[in-house]
């Protein structure tokens, strides 16, 4: 079995920065109220005079990813896109991105596993690499969600906390300096509709004939956030937890956790749980909100480029989003 390791980085955030009081100008909200329940102070929304789709995003950060990695665009065997906002119904994100980048006829997969779904398409890209069947994965995690959310008073309680973004990986052939050394994936789908959103959906396609029957909210995020907090503080522990007791190692022995970047109260929760020192965990909600599948490679990315992770370190990468799903990975950067 051949170990794989993660090669390179890159991210794209679209340059439109969108303030606490910026929303306060559009909803009945607070930098105060924002900053409380969240931490975030700013996120990017794209532009909505010139809009950049989640592959196009997805697309910025790979060539980032790349040239990082330091291999050859054509040296990539298979694309793994994580997008829960993509571009078309259909066909996915990862053909679109396969063409933009001018790639051979490889393979392109899409992911739909929300704040889970880059753990999801590493633990896809490490089973292959390990295998031997590729030797060199395009992971992205990218998300377009500022069109979709609600921007009144009625939908505050969601649009203030998502953002825009995209983080790429590739994923090679590991040595003995650097690998990924396991992966844990979990669900739970009875809590589907805790955070979910319903449309547009093959069910609803027929409402959506008779206005009539249409109800906006199926087409808006929906978020219960004291039962998505609770899983969340729960799930993240016991997946890292998992994650470290599977290779024989305790929360002391992590340089860098770098959780998904849900809520800044998620995070604290989860770092007092684990006594982790503020230089043991990397958050950048503050700055550009939760992006959803695209949360842990900019913040993986951003986190190298800053020198907060270096090559040898031991990293956590956790997850927990809808579904429920949650996951974690281990690796030696
Ligand atoms: N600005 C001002 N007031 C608001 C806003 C807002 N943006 N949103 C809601 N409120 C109001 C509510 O209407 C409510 O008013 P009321 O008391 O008059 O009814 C009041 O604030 C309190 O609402 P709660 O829902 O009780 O607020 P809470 O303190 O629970 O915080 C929050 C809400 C932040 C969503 C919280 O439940 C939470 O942290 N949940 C975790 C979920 C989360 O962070 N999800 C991230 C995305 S999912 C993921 O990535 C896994």
């Amino acid at each position: 079995m051949y170990k794989s390791r993660i090669s390179g980085l890159g991210h794209f955030l679209p340059p439109n920065v969108v303030s606490n009081n910026d929303l306060s100008k559009l909803m009945d909200t607070s930098d105060k109220w924002i900053q409380e329940r969240t931490g975030i102070q700013n996120r990017r929304w794209v532009d909505p005079e010139n809009i950049i789709s989640s592959s196009q995003m997805g697309f910025r950060a790979a060539l980032t990813a790349i040239e990082s990695s330091g291999i050859d665009k054509s040296d990539i065997d298979h694309i793994l896109f994580a997008t829960i906002s993509p571009d078309h119904y259909f066909p996915g994100n990862g053909v679109l991105v396969q063409d933009l980048l001018g790639l051979d006829t490889i393979g392109a997969t899409d992911i739909r596993n929300a704040c889970s779904g880059f753990i999801y398409a590493l633990s896809v890209a490490n089973a292959y690499i390990q295998t031997g069947q590729y030797e060199n994965i395009l992971v992205i995690g990218s998300e377009l969600q500022s069109p979709v959310l609600d921007k009144s008073t009625n939908g505050r309680d969601l649009s203030v906390i998502f953002g825009d973004g995209a983080g790429a990986a590739i994923v090679s052939r590991g040595n003995n300096e650097s690998e990924i050394f396991s992966t844990h994936l979990h669900s739970e789908g009875r809590n589907a509709l805790e955070l979910s959103m319903k449309g547009p959906s093959a069910i609803h396609w027929i409402d959506k004939q008779d206005p009539t029957k249409v109800s906006p909210e199926i087409f808006a995020p929906q978020m219960n956030g004291t039962v998505v907090f609770k899983n969340a503080v729960v799930r993240f522990e016991q997946v890292i937890l998992e994650a470290l007791n599977k290779n024989g190692m305790t929360p002391e022995d992590i340089n860098c956790l770098i959780p998904h970047q849900a809520n800044l109260r998620i995070s604290q929760f989860i770092q007092k749980k684990l006594r982790l020192r503020d230089d043991q965990i990397f958050n950048n909600i503050q700055n550009y909100g939760n992006t959803t599948g695209a949360s842990i490679p900019i913040a993986l990315s951003e986190a190298f480029q800053n020198n907060k992770i270096r090559r040898g370190d031991i990293v956590c990468l956790a997850a927990f989003g809808a579904g429920f799903t949650w996951g974690s990975a281990l690796l030696k950067f």
